[in-house]
């Protein structure tokens, strides 16, 4: 990652865990793939990375002219803090050595020029936040939040975080937001609205809703993700319409005075 790259960073946030971060990452760039651009996932949830297993990566990548070799899955190019440790291996590491390991991820990496990097954030706020605004000034924030008022109220600090940092905030997306049942009806298992009350609260556009899907949970226990097992399904449907939405945004102009040519 060259500072003057054309790459659109999207950074997938939340403000709390288990909403479903990895699972958006990982099948909204595989709808990019599938839209023709190309793709790369930076693992940034070094403490409980999982975009390896969801996508079935288990060789450590190959090293070349001490340049770490992304591997691929599904024609995406991923680098996960899980290739260098143990499998159930936790990873302590203090802030300045996280800042290291997320320099080398884009510094030490040939990642080529993807058209997109999608950065699986750790949940919450924090040092990799940090890390990322400093390294990747031009990081566009996502954040993704379940149907119900208490999501969003924990998913809005990741908004002031954001924002905090100067970094764009794009976009809301609603994850678990029904299941459709075999009656065909639509069962709001988590309640409704809250993907589009916290995108009011926040004058972000809703970028879509993702429903409940079992095939979403069992694709990430597989390592064959929903939109390559079942392309033309609810949920592949859902992430290609959020594909859809985030390329036809384009990239966030930003306006910041210290990357001002005077
Ligand atoms: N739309 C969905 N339909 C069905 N299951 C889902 C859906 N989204 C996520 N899941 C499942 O919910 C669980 C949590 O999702 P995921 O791991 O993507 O969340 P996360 O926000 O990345 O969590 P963590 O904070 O632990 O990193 C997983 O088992 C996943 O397969
Ligand atoms: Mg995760």
């Amino acid at each position: 990652m060259t500072p003057g790259t054309r790459t659109r960073v999207l950074g997938i946030s939340s403000g709390k865990g288990g909403v479903g971060k990895s699972s958006v990452t990982v099948n909204l760039a595989i709808s990019l793939t599938a839209r023709g651009h190309r793709v790369g996932i930076l693992d940034a949830d070094v403490y409980g990375y999982s975009i390896p297993r969801m996508l079935g990566l288990t060789e450590a990548p190959e090293v070349e002219s001490e340049q770490i070799i992304p591997p691929e899955a599904y024609g995406v190019s991923v680098v996960s803090i899980g290739f260098f440790v143990g499998e159930d291996q936790p990873v302590m590491w203090r802030g300045p050595m996280l800042h290291k390991a997320l320099e080398q991820f884009l510094v030490d990496v040939a990642w080529g020029e993807p058209d997109y990097l999608l950065v699986d954030m750790p949940p919450g706020t924090g040092d990799v936040a940090l890390s990322m605004a400093q390294f990747l000034p031009r990081c566009e924030f996502f954040v993704v939040t379940t149907p119900q008022a208490a999501a969003q109220r924990v998913a809005q600090k990741t908004a002031f975080m954001a924002r905090k940092l100067k970094l764009p905030l794009r976009g809301v997306i609603e994850n678990m937001s029904w299941f459709t049942g075999d009656d065909a009806k639509r069962y709001e298992l988590f309640g409704s609205g809250g993907g589009q009350s916290l995108a009011d609260d926040l004058s972000v556009p809703l970028l879509g809703q993702i429903p409940l899907v079992p095939a979403v949970r069992a694709g990430g226990d597989s390592g064959v993700p929903v939109t390559v097992s079942d392309p033309e399904g609810e949920a592949a449907a859902a992430f290609g319409a959020v594909a859809e939405r985030i390329e036809a945004m384009g990239p966030a102009r930003i306006y910041r005075s210290e990357l001002k040519v005077n």
